[in-house]
């Protein structure tokens, strides 16, 4: 009887944990489906399946669910300010902004070509960052092809333009020190970024960029 009953309740578990899965999966189409709806508004700036074109605006393409979730709420919030998106974005739910994150996460990022002149400093700033000036590595967090890492929300930047990179380390660096004016970000979490670029050169920043936009 007892062996009927732990048999019983395996074969039970078994229906009901299989029947989660597959609910679990058809709520994510589901919510992708839903995403793509609300990207139409996107189109315009961010590109067919978010491969933008303008290389002023990001590629959002398969970029982690994680850290697209948190920038559009950020932005949202006003803490990473960007007037192109402000309008749109007030009036989208967390619901929609979950929705949009899953659809572009599930789209193939296309690459761009770097300048063979700049992959050499590019490669070896990646790889081993700057020890006399105190940059790290990128590859610790940014991982050894450039995917990121999705569990940590740390957000893949290979195949994205050089262009918009070089704007973002900028706008860090000019974050973490006085001497510099422009635009800034400060929506990194424990200044992870402000830290890391504030020593970066220009000449290094555009070196990066370009290698990353070909990085795979
Ligand atoms: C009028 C142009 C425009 C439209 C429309 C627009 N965006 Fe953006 N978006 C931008 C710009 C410009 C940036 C980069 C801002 C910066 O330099 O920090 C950006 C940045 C982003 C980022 C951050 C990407 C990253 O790698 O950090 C996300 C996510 C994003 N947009 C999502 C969306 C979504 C979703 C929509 C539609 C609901 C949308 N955007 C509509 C212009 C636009
Ligand atoms: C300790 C981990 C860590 C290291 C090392 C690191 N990064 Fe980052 N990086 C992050 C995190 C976390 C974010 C996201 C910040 C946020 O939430 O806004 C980020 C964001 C970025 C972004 C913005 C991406 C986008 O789509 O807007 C760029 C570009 C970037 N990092 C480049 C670099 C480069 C180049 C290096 C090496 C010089 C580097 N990172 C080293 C953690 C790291």
């Amino acid at each position: 009887m007892k062996e009927l009953n732990k048999r019983l309740v395996k074969f039970l578990c078994m229906g009901l944990c299989a029947g989660l899965i597959s609910t679990a999966a058809a709520q994510e189409t589901e919510a992708q489906k839903r995403g793509e709806e609300i990207a139409a508004q996107c189109v315009v700036c961010h590109g067919q399946q978010g491969n933008s074109t303008v290389p002023a605006f990001p590629k959002l393409a398969g970029q982690n669910e994680k850290y697209l979730l948190k920038q559009l709420k950020d932005m949202k919030k006003g803490l990473r300010p960007v007037p192109e998106m402000s309008a749109m974005l007030a009036n989208l739910s967390d619901q929609n902004l979950n929705d949009l994150a899953i659809y572009y996460s599930k789209q193939a990022i296309t690459l761009e070509g770097a300048d063979p002149k700049l992959v050499e400093l590019g490669e070896k700033l990646y790889r081993g960052g700057n020890l006399k000036t105190q940059v790290s590595a990128c590859s610790a967090c940014h991982g050894p092809q450039g995917k990121g890492m999705s569990a940590a929300g740390f957000p893949a930047l290979s195949g994205q333009h050089a262009n918009y990179t070089v704007a973002q380390l900028k706008a860090f660096r000019t974050a973490a020190r006085e001497d510099q004016e422009g635009k800034k970000r400060e929506n990194d979490p424990g200044s992870m970024m402000r830290s890391i670029s504030k020593n970066l050169t220009d000449a290094e920043i555009i070196a990066l960029s370009s290698y990353l936009s070909g990085l795979h």
